[in-house]
């Protein structure tokens, strides 16, 4: 299989050249860890700066956030979406600029308002009167997103209902933050991992009208935001990140062709997904009494030590052994913990080979996104995820 693109990463093992060399170093490192290259984010933020040129990117500090992944970022000219005070602090103490952050999280305290305005970040997102108000007294004079809803169709892992405002709410919001001295934009995310290029036609068709309604009221948006979405390599095909660009760049000329603000992408999963591979390891292979068709596989990582995105098999990670074994048979997935809701895979159809034995690893591919972040610190006594860096650049593991 042939490496694609410059920092080799094939798009069938999942596996970069720096990684790969790892895993075959370190096959007696105890298991789970996630191995991640660097490089990789720097390509996907390349190819995302190709496919959408207006757009500034605010990665989404939430699906990795990493010191190594951040500062990589840093260093190629990404800005940062933060969700929380935890997360401004990260990116401060590595010497980003707060000019850089912006307060994406629709769920602020209001201290943590005042603490982000007080260290120099000037940019939230509200889709609430009640936040709105938090914002107008710890913040004044900065700029606030305004967070239209979107019904998450097309999107693996929807973000809908608990975020967002109609579009009359939306402006009522805006007619009020304006009313406060605070400049204003609009904002919307599409569902993440959303599979469908065409999901952001019928959000820019709104607020393209939102936009003129206001403008005619001599309101004047300063930004638009579009949120992320854009997809990893799961096992459901994905459209290649040219074709995103492509329907967004149509749905603005359509939509927006007057719009004469920044517009900014807040990507989380497309940077940092590709560029993981955890290793993990058989505990147990067994049988159930209620299915005797499929062999159950535990996992020494599961639902609470990273997997939690495997909820309701929404995201479908790839999932393979260590190089070719034929004659596959059906399996359920499980995590090791004493909990039953940490079953990762069970309608989903998986196979993994008939001679699988205790002990073998088994590798889950696209993991760098959501995974490290939500692994929990010791449940069942298990460590949090590790992580180990790797890059080309710097020949070899760079931090672990
Ligand atoms: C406010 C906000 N922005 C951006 C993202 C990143 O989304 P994605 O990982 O789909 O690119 C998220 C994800 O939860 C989010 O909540």
């Amino acid at each position: 299989m042939q490496p694609v693109g410059a920092v080799g990463l094939d798009e069938v093992t999942g596996l970069t050249t720096p990684i790969a060399r790892f895993l075959d170093g370190n096959s007696h490192l105890p298991t789970p860890f996630l191995v991640f290259d660097l490089d990789v984010v720097a390509l996907r933020y390349h190819q995302l700066r190709e496919a959408l040129p207006m757009a500034k990117v605010f990665y989404a500090v939430k699906a990795n956030p990493a010191e190594e992944v951040l500062a990589r970022l840093d260093s190629i000219g990404s800005s940062f979406d933060v969700a929380s005070r935890g997360e401004i602090e990260r990116c401060l103490n590595l010497g980003i600029d707060p000019s850089r952050l912006a307060y994406g999280n629709t769920i602020k305290k209001e201290r943590d308002i005042a603490f982000a305005f007080e260290q120099g970040v000037t940019t939230f997102t509200v889709d609430a009167e009640a936040e709105l108000e938090k914002v107008v007294r710890q913040a004044p004079g900065s700029t606030v997103y305004v967070r239209t809803a979107t019904d998450g169709t097309g999107a693996d892992w929807p973000l809908s209902r608990k975020f967002g405002c109609d579009l009359s709410e939306a402006a009522a919001l805006v007619r009020r933050a304006a009313w406060a001295g605070m400049s204003f934009g609009l904002s919307f995310h599409v569902g993440s991992q959303q599979r469908d290029v065409q999901a952001w036609e019928r959000p820019l068709a709104d607020v393209g009208d939102l936009l003129r309604q206001l403008r005619g009221e001599g309101l004047e948006a300063v930004g638009l935001n579009l949120g992320g979405g854009f997809p990893s390599h799961y096992v459901d095909p994905v459209p290649e990140l040219a074709a995103y660009g492509t329907a967004i760049r149509r749905s603005l000329a359509a939509h927006l062709g007057d719009f004469g603000g920044e517009v900014l992408v807040e990507p989380g999963r497309y940077l940092v997904g590709d560029a993981g591979v955890i290793e993990t390891e058989v505990v147990l292979i067994s049988r159930r009494p209620d299915n005797d068709e499929a062999r159950w596989v535990y996992l020494d990582i599961g639902m609470f030590n990273g997997l939690t995105e495997t909820l309701d098999e929404s995201i479908r990670y790839r999932v393979g052994t260590p190089g070719d074994r034929a004659n596959q048979g059906p399996v359920v997935l499980a995590g090791p913990s004493c909990d039953s809701a940490d079953v990762l895979y069970e309608k989903a159809g998986y196979q993994l080979p008939l001679d699988l034995r205790i002990g073998d690893r088994v590798r889950l591919l696209s993991t760098g996104a959501y995974t490290s972040s939500y692994s929990s610190v010791w449940f069942n006594g298990f460590e949090p995820l590790r992580c180990f860096f790797v890059s080309a650049e710097d020949q070899g593991v760079v931090a672990a």
